[in-house]
Order: structure tokens, then sequence, then C-alpha cells
């Protein structure tokens, strides 16, 4: 199907359909190898992009500032320490504001909701690029970055583990399931996803006729799994949880043992970085053969870039 991408924001991979997913990494995968080419393009010539962090980062703003910057347009940092957003000034107000002296506005914090108001007053398209619910532009990076090592992604089978209820894992089950990739979320009965989200992930599952599985069992997660992918245990924000996540997640580490238990010689080990060598994944497994974590960081440029073609030309 034809899909217009034009004009849209991305708050959440439950915005996209699996149409629109094919579509933006089918421009990924064009994007990427026109780089690769050093064939220079000036797409985004006399735009503009707003970057709002409230929280730190090194791929999410790198990806997003250096593949507008390379098409010619001109992205501006803005840390929540230096503008007026939401403290001296409503959400609202600023984004009317940025609407009007933007092309688009990408947003990295705390609270869904300040994406989603962002994206209702500014008139312009909105980017998540993370916030304690979602974590969208990752999961494309990460599809883009499975389909490259299995040539496809319908009918394979990815393990996530660890935190289940943050934002990627949220994430994840909902990218997998809109594309038609078995999702399986291992992580201890504390930390399961929260149920509504699980209930509108597996009716997507079904949908594409695909199966999301919610377990603790190390052992019927893992084997026969494509991919193998954690992120830390402690997200932004919870630094306060630490003591009480490294006791919950220790038995779900990923160690060459977990990887041995998939019983497959093709398993990759996949993460979204940064990565907290010896709590989540050890040395030995995210620096081995199976590991394609630095690639998958590139490609999050790459989907940016196509995100940003796909809804801003
Ligand atoms: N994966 C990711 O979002 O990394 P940053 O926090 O460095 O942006
Ligand atoms: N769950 C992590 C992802 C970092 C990219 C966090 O929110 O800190």
């Amino acid at each position: 199907m034809a899909v217009n991408f034009r004009g849209r924001s991305l708050l959440t991979l439950l915005d996209l359909s699996g149409d629109d997913i094919r579509y933006l990494l089918d421009v990924s995968h064009l994007l990427k190898s026109e780089r690769t080419a050093f064939q220079i393009n000036q797409r985004f010539r006399g735009k503009t992009l707003a970057m709002l962090f409230e929280k730190r980062s090194t791929r999410t703003r790198c990806a997003f500032e250096t593949a507008f910057g390379e098409e010619g347009g001109h992205p501006v940092f803005l840390s929540s320490s230096d503008i007026q957003l939401g403290v001296k000034e409503s959400i609202e107000d600023t984004a009317r504001v940025l609407g009007r002296m933007f092309d688009a506005i990408m947003f990295r914090g705390f609270e869904h909701q300040t994406v989603e108001t962002l994206a209702e007053f500014s008139g312009v398209p909105v980017y998540n690029g993370l916030t304690d619910m979602f974590h969208p532009t990752q999961v494309l990076a990460d599809l883009m970055t499975i389909e490259e090592n299995f040539g496809q992604l319908t009918g394979l089978n990815f393990v996530y583990t660890g935190d289940g209820r943050n934002n990627m894992a949220n994430s994840l089950m909902v990218g997998c399931a809109t594309m038609g990739v078995n999702c399986t979320i291992l992580a201890p009965d504390s930390l399961y996803p929260e149920s509504e989200l699980v209930d509108t992930a597996k009716q997507i599952a079904y949908d594409s006729g695909s199966a999301l599985t919610i377990t603790s069992s190390i052992k019927e997660a893992v084997l026969g799994a494509d991919v193998i992918y954690t992120d830390v245990w402690v997200s932004m924000g919870e630094e306060d949880k630490a003591a009480e996540r490294m006791k919950l997640l220790e038995p779900y580490r990923v160690n060459s043992e977990m990887m041995e238990m998939a019983d497959n010689p093709e398993v990759i080990f996949m993460h979204c970085l940064p990565a907290v060598r010896g709590n989540e994944v050890t040395a030995e497994v995210i620096e081995g053969s199976s590991s394609v974590v630095w690639d998958e960081a590139e490609n999050r440029k790459h989907t940016i870039k196509a995100l940003m073609v796909a809804s801003l030309l």
C-alpha cells in the first residue's frame, strides 16, 4: 500500500502501521547506501529542527543532529535547563512558539504527555526521542539491524530480557508485533509490562500472524531465539531503584551461557546502549562475535534521517 508520511509525527510505534514501518525501513536502507557511497544531498536545506532535551543522550542527539545537518538543515539543541519548557511557560505555549520558528521538533524527556502536548500544539511534526514510556526511533534502528542480519523480519524469534516495563520493552513489543516478529519479554513477575499495553500488542501480533509471550522462565524464552536483546536495569530517572533492580535482575543477565541456550549458531546480541557491562550483559557477550551493537547504534542515524525525509519533504 502507498504510504504518505508527510507532516506526520512519531510519538509511539502504536501510531504506525506495518506498511508505515516497511516504508521507513526501505527509505533507511536507501539512505544508508547513499551515505556509504559518499553521496551528498541537501534535502533539508533551509529547514530547522528544534531538539529539546530533559535527559542526557549520546546516540539520539548525535543521530538527529548529524542526519539533519548533513542534509543541509539547521538543528538547534535546547536543553531544559536553558529554555522555559514547563518552568516559566506552559508546554502548550512553548509548543506554539517553536512551531512558528521550526519545521520540526524532537523531544527527549520524562513524561510521555509532554511529547503529546508538543505535537498537539506546535502544528509541525514532532519526534519522540525517548520518554519514560516509549523509545520508538530506537526500535526503527533495531528492526533495520535485524533485517540486515537475517534478510527478513517476519517469523523471527526475538527475546528481550531485563526490565520488562521500561520504554524499550514497551516499544519493542509493539514494533515486533507490528512487523510479524515473535516477541518474548523475559523478566521477573514484578517487572512485567503493563497488562493494558500487553493486550494491545497481543492484538497487533495476532493481526500480523506473530506471537507475544511474557515469561519469567529463561529456558522457555531463550530456546530457538534469533535475537537476544537487553537494556540497562535502571533507566534514566529511576536511579533510586538501583539496589532493588540488581537483586531482581541478576538471573536475567545476558552471558555466554544464555546465548548458548538459544541453540542457534546465528543468534545475535543487541542492546540500545549505553550498556553497563557486568550488569545486564557481560563484556564477553557485548564484545563477542554475535554482538551487532555498533551497527545498531549507526542505524539510529539512517532510520532517524528516513523518518525526517518521510515527514518533512
Ligand atoms: N540508545 C539511545 O537512545 O542512546 P542515547 O541515550 O545515548 O541517546
Ligand atoms: N531504558 C533506557 C534507555 C536508554 C536509551 C533509559 O530510559 O534510560
